[in-house]
């Protein structure tokens, strides 16, 4: 469970981000590695678009790289002050940039219709089913015509009948289960238990949407427990031209940052 509380608790009080959460790009070597060879390819035919809205920036580890693909304006909104004063002290030189703090649920401050891309990488995912429905529901009303969502989130609830059969087994097999790479050595509390790629599509689909794609992908575990949904209106072209929901099952998810790292070592990139 990851109340809103308790992310204001984690990220605005108790967090340490003195690496400004490019830590959590260890896996890919470096955020920069993590950008060019996972989520830019993830969303290089979306942009770039007018008008980007962030949600939960945290420090700006995606923010830095959205600048510049945000041709008219980019709008980040974070639950946590010290993180929107961290963004706007990071790019304080950049004048096409909007900044808001709110409640965890509420996107009142975006007008209508006025967003060409919405993006959340790596914050989501701790958004329980509750406030995901209201954000979904909102940036329905947001997007513009043709607008476009890449929102990242928690698949976590998909698991919950296999945590229970694994609970159930003896010590020892679970034991032999981890020592062999195929059962979780983390318990990942911080991933919203109630959330589901399915769930994300109901709500989706009732606020007007077309979801276009789902990526269910694992995180430094063997279960799928995080989800990438792409989605659009249902009547813009973009979702006629898509047709029924792609989904994509990728356990390589981060089989593929490991070979991103090694890859961007060669260059010494960083
Ligand atoms: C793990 S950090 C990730 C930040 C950034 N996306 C990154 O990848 O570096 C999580 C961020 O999400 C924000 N956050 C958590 N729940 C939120 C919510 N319901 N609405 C808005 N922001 C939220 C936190 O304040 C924090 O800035």
């Amino acid at each position: 469970m990851a109340t809103i509380d308790e992310n204001i608790a984690m990220w605005g009080r108790d967090y340490d981000w003195s690496q400004h959460g490019d830590e959590w790009s260890d896996s890919w070597g470096s955020a920069a590695a993590q950008w060019y060879f996972s989520l830019l390819p993830r969303i290089r035919d979306l942009v770039p678009a007018p008008r980007v809205l962030e949600i939960a920036p945290g420090y700006g580890r995606w923010t830095h790289y959205l600048r510049a693909l945000a041709t008219e304006k980019l709008t980040v909104v974070d639950l946590n002050e010290r993180c929107i004063a961290a963004c706007k002290e990071r790019f304080a030189g950049d004048t096409h940039m909007e900044y808001h703090v709110n409640d965890g649920r509420s996107l009142a401050m975006i007008p209508d219709g006025t967003i060409d891309l919405v993006f959340s990488f790596d914050s989501l995912v701790h958004a329980e089913s509750d406030v995901m429905q209201e954000y979904v529901q909102q940036i329905a009303r947001k997007l513009t015509q043709e607008g476009v969502g890449v929102i990242h989130h928690s698949n976590m609830g998909e698991l919950d009948g296999y945590r229970t059969r694994i609970a159930a087994l003896p010590f020892f097999v679970r034991k032999f289960l981890r020592a062999t790479g195929r059962l979780d050595t983390i318990d990942h509390q911080w991933r919203a238990r109630t959330m589901t790629a399915a769930k994300f599509a109901t709500v989706a689909q009732a606020a007007g949407l077309a979801v276009l794609s789902q990526e269910l992908h694992n995180w430094h575990s063997v279960g799928l427990i995080d989800a990438i949904s792409v989605f659009a209106l249902r009547d813009s072209q973009r979702a006629r031209a898509n047709g029924p929901t792609r989904v994509f099952r990728n356990a390589d998810f981060m089989r593929d940052a490991e070979q991103a790292r090694r890859i961007a070592a060669l260059a010494g990139a960083r």
